[in-house]
């Protein structure tokens, strides 16, 4: 079998790879090694940049997310007894949309399917061969079934743990690490939010994030230690501690109800670098982590694929392999700029112990700093609805 593009993964980045492709008539076939419900129950992101929503607009698959995403023009940010409004669209004209990572994935596959786009799911012993010649092969097994399929490129949209990025040479590659001393605990609950807009906290105890999906459904988490595992926070634990880091009123108001999910992330800084390896292309989460403070891990999937589409329709459709050569250094330099938001959002917001007082005075005194300075509101602002493409 053959096909122009193999897209291995089937997350967001691979399914809007596929959904560029497919609309401009670019045969792609999507592996995914896990079942399609398995996907689609993966609790993640919330989220969107407009730059994001304004490329689900351009794929047509932005009928949902318009009819059920909540605009927020602003967040707060509760520290030592203050609360401050980050007041988004006065400060940069521009608003983010909460939609979940799982709605858009479904909007996605939705699309696909209608579409006659090839997936195949619960796929298992990936390999990828040949990605440095003019013939790359990527094997598999389906359904008990060895399987070849030979391309013009692979997009390897496979997340942080997946084969692609595995399979380069340690000496092609260069990895960049950071990983933080604690955790996210997080929780969904079909509850009312605490508020209308995201409420972001720094506190003596750690951490603490009021997010949501919906008007009736939050997403909350607070800063845990690595050590703990999520059997150790029954329901009454986590509402227990999230509400002694909230502020005075939203401790007073949160509703508290059954987890529907309940799971910890670790926190972790990473960049492959380059992008590109002869045919194979990194994409995604496959090629750089976040820490999710600040929420860019989803839209910067969606930034690559962005890039990363350009350059397949710039070799199928205009002949020219300019965009391809650009790949790597267009992705990174905003991966890069992303990856130091988050670094320093979550150096602003979370308890790190080892710091000690020093430590925390200077977070203070940045809070202060921020709360007094439209210039620093604005610099805050503007990476937070997102830089441009
Ligand atoms: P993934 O979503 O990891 O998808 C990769 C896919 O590849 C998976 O389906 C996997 O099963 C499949 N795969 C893996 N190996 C193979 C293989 N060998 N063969 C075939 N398939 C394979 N981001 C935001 O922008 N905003 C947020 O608010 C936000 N909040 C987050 C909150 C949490 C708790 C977490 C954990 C993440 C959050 N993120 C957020 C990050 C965001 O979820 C990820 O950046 C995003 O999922 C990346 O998409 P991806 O398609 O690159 O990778
Ligand atoms: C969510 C996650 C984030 O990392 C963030 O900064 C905002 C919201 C969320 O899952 O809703």
């Amino acid at each position: 079998m053959r096909v122009q593009v193999l897209i291995i993964g089937a997350g967001p980045a691979g399914l809007l790879l596929g959904q560029c492709l497919l609309r401009e008539g670019i045969d792609a076939l999507i592996l995914e090694s896990r079942s399609r419900e398995y996907v689609l129950g993966r609790i993640r992101a919330g989220v969107l940049e407009s730059a994001t929503v304004a490329l689900l607009e351009r794929l047509g698959v932005a009928g949902r997310l318009h009819a059920e995403g909540l605009a927020h023009e602003g967040f707060d940010i509760a520290f030592a007894g203050e609360r401050l409004r980050i007041d988004l669209a006065a400060l940069t004209g521009r608003s983010v949309t909460v939609y979940g990572q799982t709605e858009i994935t479904k909007d996605l596959m939705d699309a696909r399917d209608a579409a006659g786009g090839k997936t195949s799911y619960e796929v298992s012993d990936v390999a990828i061969e040949g990605f440095d010649t003019d013939h790359p092969r990527v094997t598999y097994t389906h359904k008990g079934n060895s399987q070849s399929i030979d391309c013009d490129f692979i997009c390897g949209c496979d997340g942080f743990h997946g084969v692609s990025r595995a399979s380069v040479p340690p000496a092609a590659i260069r990895l960049y690490e950071r990983v933080y001393p604690f955790g996210w605990m997080g929780v969904l609950s079909d509850t009312p939010p605490v508020h209308d807009e995201l409420i972001y906290v720094s506190h003596e105890r750690g951490f603490a994030l009021c997010s949501q999906r919906s008007r009736t459904r939050s997403r909350y988490y607070v800063q845990c230690p690595l050590s703990e595992q999520v059997d150790e926070w029954p329901d009454e634990r986590f509402w227990a501690e999230l509400r002694r880091r909230l502020p005075g009123e939203a401790a007073k108001t949160l509703a508290t109800g059954p987890s529907i999910e309940k799971s910890i992330a670790p926190l972790r800084s990473f960049v492959a670098e380059p992008l590109r390896f002869g045919r194979l292309f990194l994409a995604g989460d496959a090629a750089h982590i976040v820490p999710p403070t600040g929420a860019k891990g989803l839209n910067l999937a969606a930034s690559d694929v962005y890039y990363l589409a350009e350059a397949l329709v710039g070799f199928y459709k205009e002949k020219s392999i300019v965009k391809m050569d650009q790949y790597s250094a267009r992705a990174l330099s905003r991966v890069w700029k992303a990856e130091r938001f988050s670094w320093w959002m979550t150096k602003l917001l979370h308890r790190f112990p080892e710091e000690g007082e020093f430590g925390r005075r200077m977070q203070l005194a940045e809070l202060e700093y921020i709360a007094g300075s439209r210039a620093a509101q604005t610099a805050l602002a503007e990476n937070y609805v997102g830089l441009p493409y």
